[in-house]
């Protein structure tokens, strides 16, 4: 199967693969799934720029045994002297599975559709997927548990806070999303939201515009850039007249639980959406969190593959 977002699982795969994250996690090194991937190749496409995405899916697949392939813009033919229906067609004869993080969320669509192999979404101007499974885990570690926790992101509604809403929701938590007016989340993923919440009976979710009103008693607060890499036409002016409200700093910080934990995919923007005060300080787990996502990449492999 591919993942190309979270509303494809349930809420039994979603704590399956935080569960096996966890144990790759403790685990690190020396655990028994080190050839799970023995004889697979995998290919990682990146059609814009990446850190921890590259690098995290890069070192899960050689710790698990595989064999990845980098394959940056400019290095493939893909989208531009040939159609993503013969680059899925092709690629799908030599690898096992196929890493993808583009610019339109419909690249990955069309890999899937005539391509044979797995594909997973690592970005897309839609959603980031591998990203919420790492936060989730991220948010076990601290908490201990979903369901009874105020998940509340601020800032625009983009790719990480559509992905945020379907993680948070598929495992029962209640969610905030405080967005100036205009920059909400997709309205495919909020319906998604709601839709799960409602068929297990369990979290909530809420749009505001207000800050305060998500950072209120928040057990998480979670931000992410006001201009992602997908945005072209954003009118900066208006980015700095209306965002500067949802900025997670000292202050905001207070209407927070006093345990609150700050979360960030990264990379940040410091002094936009974040302080430094509040990135660098003790409620922030952004380290933590990034890190995370080589374990959780490892358990969604399994998932992806033997599940
Ligand atoms: N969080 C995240 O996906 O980071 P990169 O863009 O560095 O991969
Ligand atoms: N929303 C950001 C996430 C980066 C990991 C972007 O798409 O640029």
């Amino acid at each position: 199967m591919s993942l190309l977002t979270l509303y494809q699982l349930e809420r039994e795969d979603i704590k399956n693969i935080i569960n096996d994250a966890l144990y790759f996690k403790k685990n690190r090194k020396k655990n028994k799934y080190n050839n799970l991937l023995e004889n697979k190749n995998i290919a990682l496409i990146f059609e814009s720029p990446s850190t921890r995405t590259r690098v995290s899916f890069d070192i899960a697949i050689n710790e698990l045994g595989g064999h990845s392939l980098m394959l940056n813009t400019g290095e493939t033919h893909l989208g531009k002297k040939e159609s993503i229906k013969d680059t899925a067609n092709v690629m799908s004869k030599y690898v096992d599975c196929i890493v993808a993080r583009v610019k339109n969320h419909s690249t990955l669509e069309e890999l899937v559709k005539y391509g044979s192999v797995p594909v997973i979404n690592a970005l897309s101007d839609l959603s980031h997927p591998c990203q919420i499974l790492a936060d989730l885990l991220t948010i076990y570690q601290y908490k201990n548990k979903f369901k009874g926790l105020k998940l509340s992101y601020l800032g625009d509604g983009n790719n990480v806070c559509n992905s945020l809403i379907i993680g948070g929701a598929l495992l029962g938590m209640d969610i905030y999303v405080a967005t100036p007016k205009g920059y909400e989340p997709n309205e495919l993923f909020i319906n998604k939201g709601l839709e799960i919440i409602n068929k297990y009976g369990e979290g909530t979710l809420i749009l505001t515009n207000d800050p305060l009103e998500a950072a209120e008693d928040a057990d998480i607060l979670y931000t992410d850039v006001w201009v992602s890499m997908s945005d072209k036409d954003k009118n900066i002016d208006e980015i700095n007249k209306v965002f500067p409200p949802y900025q997670i700093n000292k202050k905001l910080l207070e209407y927070a639980k006093d345990d609150v934990i700050v979360m960030h995919c990264l990379p940040a923007n410091r002094g936009m959406e974040i302080t430094d005060e509040v990135i660098d300080g003790d409620h922030s787990v952004v380290y933590e969190e990034a890190e995370n996502r080589l374990h959780a990449q490892k358990a969604l492999f399994k998932y992806i593959f033997y599940e």
